[in-house]
């Protein structure tokens, strides 16, 4: 069986090719980060447009790539939710028209759930059940996860998500949009203990989270700053090392308190190599096991839609109805088995 994924929740178009028994046929993704820099995020006009004009062409190349033809393929998935309403709508629409077209069952597939499950695409791969700390743009979660539509949630952010946390303060540093690499990389050029920024909840004894009040900091401190470039960096450095401190304590905490070993990392600041070297050294200290996707699968892409559809499908989950809807907001925790 073979499934076609599309990803176009925000601003990158993503398709790929999955086949169970077999693996990744082929993926490709088109990121339209050039597009929206010069207005420090995304305009989500311009999103849903470069999304209409990308996704048969890239569609083209991955089957292309694969070696197959659209006959070939069994089904299609897509993801409907959470995102750009506009942007998940070019992806629902063509994914709907095809399957149509091709009188093929479509699956409709939350974002959140693509990276949930895509360690499971690398090698080694975890297995059920594990934690996963799932930190992208809009989202930062512990879960847990004892298989496909089996999520518990044990704590997320009460206000902004990590991934806003660098975005936030990288725009706070003059820096371009996406802010978490090229905070990143201002960090490394930093020098430690030069600036203490809070830590805020670390010590609450749940598994939530809370970055408002670093971004409130690291504005205290731009503005009291002498705007150097080194320090700048300090602070760059200062609030990374907030926001990893947070994530590492709590997903250690979370760790500890279902008593399972392995820890999954999902989503686009699960890039961060200093978060991975972190959490890697922090859980391999106390047995546990850390799993992250490949680079390429950690921010948005379509191998991650491709095969959490194939995994649905599979579980008897795909349809022929093609009456879609996009769900702009959308709750991993209210997703059915
Ligand atoms: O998962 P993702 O690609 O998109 C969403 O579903 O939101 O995550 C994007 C987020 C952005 O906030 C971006 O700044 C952050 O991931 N990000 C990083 C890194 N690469 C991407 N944050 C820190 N360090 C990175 N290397
Ligand atoms: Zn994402």
């Amino acid at each position: 069986m073979i499934t076609l994924g599309i990803e176009s929740s925000c601003d990158e178009t993503g398709i790929a090719l999955y086949q169970m028994g077999k693996g990744l046929l082929a993926h490709a993704l088109h990121t339209q980060i050039p597009l929206h820099q010069e207005y420090g995020g995304v305009v989500p006009e311009l999103a849903s447009r470069d999304h209409v004009q990308r996704m048969i062409p890239l569609i083209r190349r991955v089957l292309q790539d694969a070696g197959i033809t659209l006959q070939q393929v069994n089904a299609i998935a897509y993801t409907q939710g959470p995102g750009l309403g506009g942007a998940l709508l070019v992806g629902a629409s063509v994914a709907n028209a095809l399957a149509f077209a091709l009188d093929l069952p479509t699956i409709a597939i939350h974002h959140l759930e693509g990276h949930l499950l895509s360690p499971l695409l690398s090698d080694p791969a975890p297995e059920f059940p594990f934690v996963a700390l799932l930190v992208s743009g809009g989202h930062t979660q512990l879960m847990r996860v004892d298989g496909v539509g089996e999520y518990q949630l044990l704590g997320e952010t009460l206000d902004d998500a990590a991934g806003e946390a660098f975005d936030k303060s990288a725009k706070l540093l003059g820096l371009g949009y996406p802010g978490g690499p090229a905070l990143a990389a201002l960090a490394k050029l930093g020098r430690p203990n030069q600036y203490k920024l809070p830590r805020p909840m670390l010590r609450s004894g749940d598994f939530d989270f809370s970055f408002s009040g670093l971004k409130t900091a690291v504005l205290t401190a731009v503005k009291n700053s002498d705007n150097a470039p080194q320090t700048k960096a300090d602070i760059a450095y200062a609030a990374q090392e907030a926001i990893i401190d947070v994530l590492a304590h709590k997903a250690r905490a979370a760790l500890a308190h279902t008593s399972l070993t392995q820890l999954v990392v999902a989503g686009g600041v699960g890039a961060n190599t200093l978060l991975r070297e972190r959490l890697t050294r922090d859980i391999e200290q106390r047995g546990g096991r850390v799993f992250y996707p490949d680079l390429a699968f950690c921010t948005d892409n379509g191998a991650m839609i491709a095969f959490a559809g194939a995994l649905r499908l599979a579980k008897q989950q795909g349809d022929k109805n093609y009456q879609f809807n996009v769900k702009a907001r959308w709750n991993l925790a209210e997703l059915q088995h």
